[in-house]
C-alpha cells in the first residue's frame, strides 16, 4: 500500500460531506435524491444497478470504489461541456497519486491500465427552468477487487488496480485525494478560459487514443436494436474508420479519415483498432 497520509483537515472535510451506504442501487441515482446537496459526496462500497454512458450497465461488486459528487453549479450548460474530459485528467491525477501507477484515457472518459479499464466515469446534469440544477460527477473506481470478480467477457477488457499492480489501495486514502482532485477540477470549470488549458494539455498527454486508427460506432450504423459494441464484433466494415489526430478546447477528438477530411467527435463510442 502506498504511504501516503491524509492531513486531518482534509479526513475532517470528507466526513463532512460524505454520505456512506454499504450498497445502493446507484450513487449517481441517489444523487438526484432532493437530500443530497451542493458539495456532498454519496459513497457505495457496492452498487447493484451501476450505470455507465448509453444505458450500459458498470459492473460494481466489493473491493471498488462507487462515488458521486453533487454540485449545484452557478454556471450556464455550456460551461459545463469539459467536465468530463477534466474529470478524467483529475481521476487519473487521483490514481497516480495513490496507487504509484501511470494510467491511460481512452477518449473519452476511460482510465486503463495495462490496457484494461480500471475506472469509469459519468458525469450527468440534472436542469430546473432551463438551468442546470445539479452536476453529478459519478466515478466507478476498480481497486481492490479480485482478478476472479471479473468474469467472462469483462475479464477481457476491465480488471482492478490490485489485480493489476499485486497491491492493494486504502480506500479511504483514495476518496479523499480524489475528493482533492475533483474539487480542483471543478473550481477550474466554474472559472473557464485559462484555468482548463492544463487540463486540455494533460489529456492529451496521456490519451492513448491519439495517433491510433479507430472506428466510430455511430449507434444509427448498427442494426436496430443491436449495441453498437457487438455490431462491431460481427462486422466492422458498418462503421467508417478514421485516424485519431487531437483532443479539441472541448475535449472534442479530432479525427482525420483516409480522404484528407477531419471531423470532431464530443460523444459516443470508438473501437481502437
Ligand atoms: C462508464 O464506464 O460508462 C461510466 C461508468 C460510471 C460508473 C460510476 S460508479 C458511481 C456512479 N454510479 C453509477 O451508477 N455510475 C457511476
Amino acid at each position: 500500500m502506498k504511504d501516503i497520509s491524509i492531513p486531518e483537515e482534509v479526513k475532517r472535510l470528507l466526513k463532512s460531506r460524505l454520505i456512506i451506504h454499504e450498497s445502493l442501487p446507484s450513487t449517481n441515482e441517489y444523487c438526484k435524491k432532493d437530500l443530497v446537496r451542493d458539495g456532498q459526496i454519496v459513497l457505495a462500497q457496492k452498487q447493484t444497478s451501476g450505470h455507465g454512458r448509453m444505458g450500459r450497465s458498470f459492473v460494481s461488486k466489493e473491493g471498488g470504489i462507487y462515488v458521486s459528487f453533487c454540485f449545484e453549479p452557478r454556471i450556464g450548460a455550456k460551461k459545463l461541456i469539459p467536465v468530463t474530459g477534466m474529470c478524467a485528467v483529475a481521476v487519473r491525477r487521483a490514481i497516480k497519486r495513490c496507487c504509484d501507477v501511470s494510467p491511460e484515457i481512452k477518449w473519452t472518459n476511460d482510465i486503463l491500465l495495462c490496457g484494461k479499464k480500471i475506472c469509469g466515469i459519468l458525469a450527468e446534469t440534472t436542469f430546473e427552468g432551463g438551468r442546470p440544477k445539479k452536476l453529478i460527477i459519478g466515478i466507478g473506481i476498480n481497486l481492490n477487487q479480485s482478478k476472479e470478480s471479473f468474469e467472462g467477457e469483462l475479464s477481457e477488457t476491465a480488471s482492478s488496480i490490485s489485480a493489476l499492480t499485486c497491491k492493494n489501495t486504502d480506500p479511504e486514502l483514495m476518496s479523499a485525494v480524489l475528493m482533492e482532485e475533483i474539487d480542483r477540477a471543478y473550481k477550474a470549470l466554474c472559472e473557464g478560459g485559462n484555468a482548463i488549458l492544463p487540463y486540455i494539455e494533460e489529456y492529451r498527454v496521456h490519451c492513448s487514443t491519439l495517433g491510433k486508427e479507430i472506428h466510430i460506432l455511430h449507434p444509427s450504423l448498427a442494426p436496430e436494436g443491436t449495441d453498437p459494441r457487438k455490431a462491431f464484433a460481427e462486422d466492422p466494415s458498418i462503421f467508417p474508420s478514421a485516424t485519431a489526430v487531437d483532443i479539441d478546447e472541448s475535449f472534442g477528438l479530432i479525427v482525420r479519415y483516409a480522404d484528407g477530411k477531419r471531423e470532431t467527435l464530443f460523444s459516443g463510442e470508438i473501437s481502437i483498432r
